[in-house]
């Protein structure tokens, strides 16, 4: 599931909209390895490493003399970015470790200088025992940088749509609300009861800092971001294709599994010029958290 969604669903296998997605996300990286103040001789754990993004940005930054840990729960994806690190002929400077961000088996206590991770707490179910590995983990005077989307806001907005619609006409295939609230309700929590419930919705950005704090961080600096901007998506196919995270589905499988071919069309016939139109528009917050392992 974690490769499907990485290396294809996310950008929809659209070369020109996974070269939009990257531009972002390597800022994004930046910004993480900035908060980790990587210098030579030192070893990164990245956490949840995914394609590498963060752990091949670090080697960038710093050359040969760094080496890095990626550790993922996805053996195919390690396998992926193994293989990324033979072709790019730095594999003497990496580690590739298979494990759970909350049970980091395989890695000493007090054995990396810095901790890393991006959008990857966010799918932790306990991130406080996840706090507590990275703390373990680390030197002591290591850091901890991190950058995680906080979701909770499109649950709450599923939520409110979900009450607009449950004060409509029961008549679904003709109202646009109805059907909206039905793709975002299959991506998103759309009731407390679920949000409570979902790893993805159940956390702010304060509790980040309060899972930091009980597992031992101290000088521990959270900057929130919002952006509201333009949509990236401005192709009806990659929309399609494409879903907003791991464990949501693509809105092609929401129309194909849960729409009549009525309301399919009708709602195509809706959302299509927006997209088509660069109408849309996307809201992304993302929490950067950056603390340090006190010295002994
Ligand atoms: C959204 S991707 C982010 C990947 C990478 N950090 C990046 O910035 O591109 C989430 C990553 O977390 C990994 N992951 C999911 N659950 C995890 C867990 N419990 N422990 C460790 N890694 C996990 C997935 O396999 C995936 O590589």
């Amino acid at each position: 599931m974690w490769s499907d969604w990485l290396l294809h669903i996310r950008h929809a296998d659209d070369p020109a909209h996974e070269q939009a997605l990257h531009a972002e996300l390597k800022q994004s990286a930046e910004r993480v390895l900035d908060g980790a103040r990587l210098a030579p001789g030192m070893t990164l754990a990245d956490i949840g490493a995914g394609d590498g993004l963060i752990g091949f940005s670090a080697i960038a930054r710093i050359g040969s003399s760094l080496r890095v840990l990626f550790t993922d729960i996805s053996a195919p994806l390690l396998h992926h970015t193994e293989a990324l690190a033979v072709q790019r002929n730095i594999q003497d400077q990496c580690a590739f470790i298979q494990c759970s961000a909350e049970s980091l088996e395989g890695i000493e206590g007090d054995a990396v200088d810095a901790v890393t991770t991006r959008a990857v707490l966010a799918y932790v179910p306990d991130k406080t025992a996840a706090m507590r590995e990275f703390h373990r983990i680390l030197k002591p005077g290591g850091r901890l940088s991190t950058a995680e989307p906080i979701l909770r806001d499109d649950a709450i907005e599923a939520s409110s749509l979900r009450k607009i619609v449950e004060g409509l006409p029961d008549k679904a295939g003709d109202n646009f609300f109805h059907l909206l609230h039905r793709w975002k309700s299959a991506q998103f929590p759309d009731t407390e009861e679920k949000i409570l419930a979902s790893p993805i919705a159940n956390y702010s950005e304060r509790d980040l800092v309060r899972f930091a704090l009980d597992a031992g961080f101290a000088e521990v600096h959270m900057e929130f971001h919002i952006d509201i901007r333009p949509a990236a998506i401005t192709s009806w196919d990659v929309l399609l294709g494409s879903s907003p995270h791991p464990w949501a589905p693509r809105l092609g499988d929401v129309l194909a599994n849960q729409f009549t071919v009525d309301e399919r069309l009708f709602f195509e016939q809706i959302l299509r010029p927006q997209v088509e139109g660069r109408r849309l528009v996307t809201a992304e917050r993302t929490a950067y958290l950056t603390a340090l392992k006190p010295p002994r």
